[in-house]
């Protein structure tokens, strides 16, 4: 009698944990950035997000299964000055790093103008030189920059078709906010220590991500 009457109880509940914890899971995996970039990511259809470990950037994207080459991304950083630019790019070299990268600039002007191109940037341009929009051979259609007023975010966002050098599970992405620019050529600010750890490896199907930033900047001091 005892065990009879137990025994469906404890199912029960072992039952409700199951569906509790991969509830909790489920939703952890989903939305890890902030509610406000989160609902700004849904209403361009974007499902997967998370909040980038610097610049207090955050990162949405999509991905299909059927085409991996295919993606769309989506950027957003508080921004409260009335100029600035907000980049991403991936790079298809080994490391994640700023030279090599392909990006997406999208630049505010102070009269209030946006403006979204494209950049190839190179060591040259890393170095200071002019930074001008070119081509990439990402192919981006429907890359479109937003500022919010009502809550100062600024957001980039595009559809993507990476080269087959490119790898989803392992993609060297990269993302950069400034305060400087000059019509369509974003201007660097002095390389800070965040400036060089902007960059990580991340598996656009799992959301984990691996950053070398840290190890670079030991590395850094070493030499110095
Ligand atoms: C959602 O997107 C549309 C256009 O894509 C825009 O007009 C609208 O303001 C957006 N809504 C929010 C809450 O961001
Ligand atoms: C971009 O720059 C790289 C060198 O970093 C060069 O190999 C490549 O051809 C350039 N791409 C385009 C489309 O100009
Ligand atoms: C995306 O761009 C294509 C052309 O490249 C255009 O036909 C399509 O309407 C755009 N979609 C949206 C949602 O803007
Ligand atoms: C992409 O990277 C993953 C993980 O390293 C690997 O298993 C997979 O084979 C790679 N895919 C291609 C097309 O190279
Ligand atoms: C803002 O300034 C830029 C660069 O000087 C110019 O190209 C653009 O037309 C201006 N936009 C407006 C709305 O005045």
């Amino acid at each position: 009698m005892y065990s009879s009457s137990t025994r469906p109880a404890v199912i029960f509940i072992f039952a409700l944990s199951l569906i509790f914890s991969t509830g909790i899971s489920l939703i952890s995996s989903i939305n890890t950035c902030s509610e406000a970039f989160f609902t700004m990511a849904s209403n361009r259809s974007i499902t997967q997000c998370k909040k980038l470990p610097t610049l207090g950037a955050e990162f949405g994207w999509n991905y299909y299964h059927h085409d991996e080459r295919r993606i769309e991304i989506f950027l957003g950083v508080k921004l409260h000055s009335e100029m600035g630019w907000l980049a991403w790019g991936a790079n298809p070299l080994e490391v994640p790093q700023m030279v090599g990268t392909r990006a997406i600039i999208g630049i505010k002007l102070p009269n209030g103008s946006l403006t979204i191109g494209t950049y190839n940037i190179t060591a040259e341009s890393k170095l200071g030189c002019r930074l001008q929009p070119s081509k990439i051979e990402v192919i981006v259609r429907n890359k479109t920059i937003d500022y919010v007023e009502a809550n100062h975010y600024f957001t980039i966002y595009a559809k993507l078709t990476l080269l087959s050098v490119y790898n989803i599970s392992r993609l060297n992405h990269v993302w950069q906010v400034g305060y400087h620019a000059e019509e369509m050529e974003p201007k660097m600010h002095p390389s800070h220590l965040q400036s060089v750890d902007s960059t990580e490896t991340i598996n656009l199907k799992t959301s984990e991500s691996q950053s070398i930033g840290k190890h670079r900047r030991r590395l850094r001091m070493v030499r110095s």
